[in-house]
């Protein structure tokens, strides 16, 4: 009954915190398949191990017993089984060969660089909390939410811009670390249209647990219209007065940190907003609706502990109710042909 527990706790554990498709079992893209089918043959070898072991510890428990009488009987003492020793010696080396094969044919096969030149690559810098995508041949720069077309190969270059950070897509692959030198490069490669959960598995500080992204596949057509869009942000004035004014106002304040031009080969400060308006979700976490928007640019730290936002001078400033609306709306007004799969963020 204990071990009924322990494995219904596991089995919670294992399946996705509450979010769906953050998982590792459901496997939708190449490098989770392939992960997947060596967590599998491992839990299979150490079942069998645990059956096996407990079956002799059980039979040896019952049929050894103490019983009645022979408080003071002392059984035949041996030392040393040859055939035995090396049998217990062998079959465990089998078991890890029977791991290990698949695992570091896996390894290497994961950490395949052959196909990078001629595949779409995007160079991913981590920080503290959120995630820039930089597209190196596209020249398109976004933030969040990663953009790939389905069943091709797409080589992410990882690097952080503070602390360490670690990339995770459990339905699609993952995770690796994101560290501050040294460029960590793995591929990704999905089966299924739709949107992956995606989290920072290293913990880095205040937000650390908020550092959500999300990897939206689609057909290659929507991908190529979206790769426009992000090259051609809208031009015209924003439709509303309290837009106009907001647009005023976020190029005082806030467009020497996030620029809302994809096609920018300036650094990402801020995360880039191009097209904000066509986004699922703010900052990764909050609802992508006004209210939200407002409270977030009041009072960021409220909604994401210790974030860059905190140290805009707009903020040291402060700033009103009436003018983060203002900014809202603008933001909100920033839309092209919406690319976006159905997408249920709090199910
Ligand atoms: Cu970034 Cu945890």
């Amino acid at each position: 009954v204990r071990m009924l527990g322990l494995f219904s706790l596991m089995a919670i554990f294992l399946t996705a915190c509450g979010k769906e498709n953050l998982t590792a079992l459901a496997p939708k893209g190449y490098s989770a398949e392939r992960s997947f089918e060596v967590i599998i043959i491992s839990i299979l070898v150490m079942t069998i191990v645990f059956v096996v072991v407990m079956a002799i510890f059980t039979y040896v428990l019952i049929k050894y017993r103490r019983k009645k009488g022979q408080e003071d009987y002392v059984p035949e003492q041996i030392e040393g089984n040859k055939t035995l020793e090396i049998v217990w010696t062998i079959i465990p080396i089998l078991l890890l060969v029977i791991i290990a094969v698949p695992t570091i044919a896996t390894t290497y096969d994961l950490a395949d660089e052959s196909q990078k030149d001629d595949s779409i690559n995007v160079n991913v810098t981590g920080k503290q909390f959120w995630w820039n995508f930089d597209y190196v041949n596209e020249g398109i720069q976004t933030s969040q939410d990663l953009y790939i077309p389905v069943d091709t190969r797409v080589y992410l270059n990882m690097i952080s811009g503070d602390v360490i950070h670690s990339f995770w897509v459990p339905t699609l692959a993952g995770k690796m670390d994101v560290n501050p030198e040294n460029e960590n490069v793995m591929y990704i490669e999905a089966y299924e249209e739709g949107v992956y959960w995606g989290k920072c598995a290293e913990f880095c500080g205040d937000s650390h647990s908020l550092m959500d992204f999300k990897i939206v596949v689609v057909s290659q057509e929507e991908y190529d219209q979206w790769i426009e869009n992000m090259g051609t942000p809208m031009e015209e004035e924003p439709a509303t007065a309290s837009a106009q004014e907001g647009k005023a106002l976020f190029e005082q304040s806030c467009l020497s940190c996030h620029a809302t031009d994809g096609a920018t080969t300036a650094p990402a400060i801020g995360p880039n907003l191009t097209n904000f308006g066509n986004r699922t979700m703010i900052a990764g976490v909050l609802e992508h609706n006004k209210e939200e928007l407002v409270e977030w640019i009041v009072d960021p730290a409220s909604k994401k502990p210790g974030n860059g936002m905190l140290n805009a001078p707009y903020l040291q400033e402060g700033i009103s109710t009436e003018d983060a609306e203002k900014i809202a709306d603008y933001l909100l007004e920033l839309k092209s042909t919406e690319v976006v799969p159905e997408f249920e963020p709090f199910e």
